[in-house]
């Protein structure tokens, strides 16, 4: 599809525009502010290319006729020609990493450590060509998705956006999901972005934007194999990665960037920064945007200060310190994606063939996504066959996330660090609703605490436990800020630090609620069946210890129904782990690594012997 870019009768189209264009607006196209920061009003005067939204950045109350709306007069301001003005339309990019999540009503299918888990290829098409429609739905053309990142280090707070440690199959599953997505580049496509370009999930003690040290042979081997299949799927963007090698930020790693992504690998679309991500290339803003520029960038998230950007480009220009050959090799491959995606021959946003379609949300979807949660769950434990359970079972249902749709779909959902309740997500089911469904005699624990389990009154006990949402560095856990210190000694350049969720990767430390709940029940002499949602493997001894049986869910999304369709053996389990499952905590742990992980790579027991 790259080659496509590159076809005779887009180029054309191009240099035509291109010979055309001033250098304010050849500037405008290579500029991406966040919605909060520019009206349509500025998208005309500076010739904007594109906005996103960032995390729970939603128009009015964020529902898809309010996504139109806005869409609508930032496209119409793009298009509306005047003698300072040319009609190029402008590319509105969100972040719909598992569905178009940010947005009300949304299907939220399940982050893509459990997807990696179903190892089903043919259903990461299903799930983008539906999240596709579901973002179409909104007059939105672009999605900051799939991240192709290889976990590492469980201490990073984005592992739950990597399909597996194993970078073979995140290869698999590269080119299914951005064949979804961009679907023949027809009225049923998105643009994709695959990130985060490159190393991301190899920093040292999954320090998030932190140092990836690798050989060169490695990094190729690990953290770039996925792109190839990307690539050759016609991937149409690629977002620059946040972390450094080898000491070095990605972000002004013209190597990187330039000689291996687009003159080696044939990358023939455009490179798009992370969020303010050249910030971090020096203290100096002038600088640092010479040093973007001229590394291979072609546009830049600048989600406030896009002025100021726009000015310090121009005046590089001027003083020969970025080449017009680099601005015109941007703005071309910008462009030339622009074409190739068919958004110059596109009405406004209302009036295209998904806005606002009846299918946004709907059953289709949602049993997709069913799907989806049934075909992640790992079965890591089942004492004495206590799975399946029996529909007439009497079940009680205990845990923090027994009912909280929110901890089910995780971060980057509604909010950019995601909800802890029911109201936000609206439909879709919590793993409770979804048990109540097929179960007349289950009921819901007291406040979760299972402190009214009994023997005589409960034959079982479902207990939901695990992780609250979380995104980015947020989700990091880190023993302390040494870890940083040494992190930030490496980089040449700036390091960026949030709180961090935690200093353990093991659950009785960091969520000791969970284990209490378990000892409740156990001690009224009731077995436990513990479902773990969490975006990680996590250090789970003790509670596996407690209970007859243990799933991970991962985080599964707004269809908690999914789990009961395995808990009640309609359907058998078919999850095997993309990640080993640790013994202890890992770095700085020697026994970790001698005796191998608790639960292998590809490990998950069925039903079936
Ligand atoms: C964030 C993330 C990136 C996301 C972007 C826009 O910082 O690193 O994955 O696409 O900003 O929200």
């Amino acid at each position: 599809m790259t080659s496509l870019l590159k076809s005779s009768h887009i180029s054309q189209r191009v240099d035509e525009l291109l010979a055309r264009m001033t250098l304010d607006q050849k500037i405008g196209q290579m500029t991406q502010p966040e919605r909060m920061a520019c009206t349509p009003q500025d998208v005309k005067d500076y010739h904007l290319g594109s906005v996103l939204s960032g995390g729970g950045s939603c128009p009015g109350d964020n529902l898809p006729a309010d996504w139109v709306e806005m869409n609508d007069a930032y496209w119409a301001a793009s298009m509306e020609a005047d003698d300072d003005h040319l009609a190029i339309p402008l590319i509105y990019g969100v972040d719909a990493i598992h569905g178009n999540s940010n947005v009300r009503g949304a299907t939220v299918f399940p982050h893509n450590m459990g997807l990696g888990a179903a190892n089903d290829p043919e259903l990461l098409k299903r799930i983008a060509q539906a999240t596709a429609r579901e973002i179409l739905a909104t007059g939105v053309d672009w999605t900051f998705a799939p991240t192709l990142a290889v976990a590492q280090d469980y201490h990073w707070g984005r592992c739950y956006e990597s399909y597996s440690k194993n970078s073979d199959l995140v290869s698999a599953y590269a080119a299914p999901f951005v064949a979804g997505l961009q679907d023949n580049l027809g009225d049923d496509a998105v643009v994709g972005c695959v990130k985060h370009w490159v190393g991301d999930g190899g920093t040292t003690n999954g320090i998030d934007q932190g140092e990836t040290t690798l050989s060169e042979e490695q990094l190729r081997a690990v953290h770039i194999a996925p792109y190839h299949p990307a690539i050759e799927q016609g991937v149409l963007t690629i977002m620059a990665s946040f972390n450094s090698w080898n000491g070095d930020k990605c972000h002004g790693h013209k190597y990187l960037l330039t000689d291996v992504l687009k003159d080696e690998m044939g990358f023939d679309g455009y490179i798009i920064s992370d969020w303010d991500g050249i910030d971090y290339l020096s203290e100096d803003y002038f600088t640092a945007v010479g040093l973007g520029v001229n590394a291979g960038i072609d546009m830049f998230m600048v989600s406030e200060d896009w002025r100021n950007f726009i000015a310090h480009v121009r005046t590089h220009v001027e003083a020969g310190t970025i080449a017009i050959s680099r601005i015109d090799d941007a703005v071309r491959r910008i462009l030339s994606v622009k074409v190739a995606f068919g958004l110059f021959d596109k009405p406004r946003p209302s009036e295209r063939k998904w806005s606002n379609h009846a299918s946004y949300g709907g059953v289709e979807h949602r049993a997709i996504a069913r799907e989806a949660v049934r075909k992640s769950l790992v079965l890591l434990k089942n004492e004495d066959q206590t799975l399946p359970l029996q529909n007439d079972a009497r079940i009680l249902v205990a845990g923090k996330s027994a009912h909280n749709r929110g901890h089910q779909c995780g971060g980057f959902t509604v909010a950019w660090q995601g909800v802890r309740d029911n109201e936000s997500i609206e439909g879709g089911t919590s793993v409770w609703e979804g048990i109540q469904a097929v179960a007349p005699n289950a009921s819901l624990s007291a406040d979760g605490l299972g402190l009214d389990a009994s023997a005589e009154q409960h034959d079982v006990a479902v207990v939901v436990i695990g992780e609250t949402p979380y995104a980015e560095g947020m989700g990091d856990v880190r023993s302390g800020n040494d870890v940083i210190v040494q992190a930030g000694s490496q980089i040449k350049g700036l390091l960026k630090v949030l709180e961090p969720y935690g200093d353990s990767l093991e659950l009785a430390r960091s969520h000791p609620e969970d284990l209490a709940v378990i000892n409740n029940i156990r001690r009224a002499g009731v077995p436990v069946v513990a479902i773990m949602v969490s975006g990680r493997p996590l250090v789970i001894n003790q509670e596996l210890a407690e209970s007859a049986a243990f799933i991970a869910a991962w985080l599964p999304g707004s269809e908690g129904q999914g789990v009961a369709d395995v808990l009640f053996g309609e359907y058998d389990f078919q999850g095997r782990l993309s990640f080993p499952w640790p013994a202890a905590e890992q770095p700085g742990d020697a026994d970790a690594i001698e005796n191998g992980p608790l639960f292998p790579f590809g490990f998950g027991l069925s039903y079936k012997a």
